[in-house]
């Protein structure tokens, strides 16, 4: 059993707090985020970008995550491990059901799916097996086609609303945390606010219960700089501290900033 469990997330958000959360994909950088104390690490499908040079993170498999998976869960002692579903390997119940189970025997001990409405049952069919979910709303990747690029989601009065209902529908099927990706900070705080479970926000502005950032980012070693990321090599001299640096911002308030919100 790792120290940080859900009940610990949820009761820091009842308090009041915030935690942190970045990507990690191999033992080395698990290791160091273990010792950074970051609460949670995910291992996001991000690593098609990041780890493989893909443009989009739909052609991480089930097997290519598992396997990142197992390296980070060798690396870390207290961290919570989530593990994204990749693209399609969730669309239908028994899919889920197996590609879920691959991910919680590899070490994860919740799984991310991305998607609203549409997901609610799916939810419910994990979350009373015993497999935590968390979910994730805005600016899912694995839809990048469908939403005609990387863009900003909940704009409108009309998404908006439409997010907040998904979120809400998420929650009462049973999900234990929500990702939400590039919304208005304004969204970020009415989602965090309606609902009881933990919102972590990655370009979701400075009022949600968490934050997320993928690691390359925060290092500095991504292609591009997301508006919404900032890098901690620069004000740090080693990874070690940028870590620390990158958790002690989250939880007293001081990232994200104005300039890192929609
Ligand atoms: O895959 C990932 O790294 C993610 C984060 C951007 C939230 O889903």
């Amino acid at each position: 059993m790792k120290n940080v469990t859900i009940e610990r997330l949820k009761s820091i958000k009842a308090e009041g707090k915030k935690f942190a959360v970045i990507t990690a994909y191999d033992y080395s950088f698990a290791k160091l985020i273990d010792e950074a104390e970051i609460e949670v690490t995910l291992v996001g499908d991000s690593l098609g970008n990041v780890i493989q040079g893909q443009e989009t993170t739909l052609p991480v498999t089930i097997d290519e995550m598992a396997y990142h998976t197992a390296n980070v869960n060798r690396g870390i002692s207290a961290s919570l491990i989530i593990a994204d579903m990749p693209f399609m390997s969730y669309a239908t119940i028994p899919q889920a059901l197996e590609n879920a189970a691959i991910l919680m025997q590899a070490g994860a001990q919740m799984v991310k799916l991305e998607g609203g409405e549409w997901l609610a049952e799916t939810v419910h069919a994990l979350t009373e097996r015993g497999i935590p979910v968390c979910g994730h709303l805005g600016l899912t990747p694995q839809s990048v086609h469908k939403l005609s690029g990387f863009k900003v989601q909940g704009k409108n009065t009309e998404a908006a609303d439409k997010m907040l209902y998904e979120a809400k529908q998420l929650e009462e099927a049973g999900a234990d945390l929500l990702v939400v990706e590039c919304i208005p900070s304004s969204l970020g705080e009415s989602l965090a606010k309606n609902l009881d479970i933990p919102v972590i926000g990655i370009g979701a502005g400075p009022a949600t219960d968490a934050q997320v950032l993928v690691l390359q980012d925060m290092l500095g070693i991504s292609a591009k700089l997301p508006k919404f990321a900032k890098n901690y090599l620069l004000q740090e001299s080693n990874i070690q501290n940028a870590l620390k640096a990158y958790k002690q911002e989250v939880h007293s308030g001081e990232f994200p900033s104005a300039e890192h919100g929609f």
